[in-house]
């Protein structure tokens, strides 16, 4: 298959860790082109809206060219499809991680069978930071500043008590 590699990294991002931004730059080092795409799910809820979530993803990913930042609704496989894309990327931390994903990239592949998922390890130093236990440690009065990029702390401050 010729043609740029095209990639897709989907997630919830509410909100955008470290760890999703360690995996985003891994990922724009591998593809020619890194599409970082947020769902829209109106059953959960969120933190921050798509809209502001797609705002910080844009602001900490601006350094980087090949990423581009979009809100996709509906099946994944479809979006990734309408992209051009071959390849969902997404992160592993631990063991923990890999059941929820395997029943995922497999419900995936039996969707769309020319679409492979591809599984990164985000660096050792984020393997515990998840997007709930910021949440969490924020609202209880802990210190994220080393868990989140600037604009992510900058926004759950403006947002006050969460
Ligand atoms: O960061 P998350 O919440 O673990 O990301 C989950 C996400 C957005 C990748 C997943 O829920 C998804 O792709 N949803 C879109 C709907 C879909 O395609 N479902 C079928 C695959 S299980």
């Amino acid at each position: 298959m010729s043609g740029p590699k095209i990639s897709i990294y989907p997630g919830s991002f509410d909100p955008l860790t470290n760890g999703h931004l360690d995996l985003i730059e891994r990922g724009a080092r591998l593809f020619d082109q890194l599409i970082v795409a947020i769902l829209r799910n109106e059953n959960k809820t969120s933190l921050f809206t798509v809209e502001e979530r797609v705002e910080m993803l844009r602001e900490s990913v601006r350094r980087l060219a090949n990423v581009t930042v979009e809100a996709f609704d509906g099946l994944l496989v479809k979006f990734a499809a309408q992209k051009g894309a071959r390849v969902i990327l997404r992160g592993i931390r631990a063991v923990s991680d890999y059941e929820y994903e395997l029943q995922m990239a497999l419900m995936n592949r039996k969707l769309h069978p020319e679409l492979e998922t591809v599984f990164m390890l985000p660096g050792e130093a984020y393997s515990y930071v998840s997007s709930r236990q910021v949440k969490e440690v924020y609202r209880l009065g802990g210190n994220i500043s080393d868990l989140v990029p600037p604009i992510v702390e900058q926004r759950l401050r403006d947002k006050g008590h969460i």
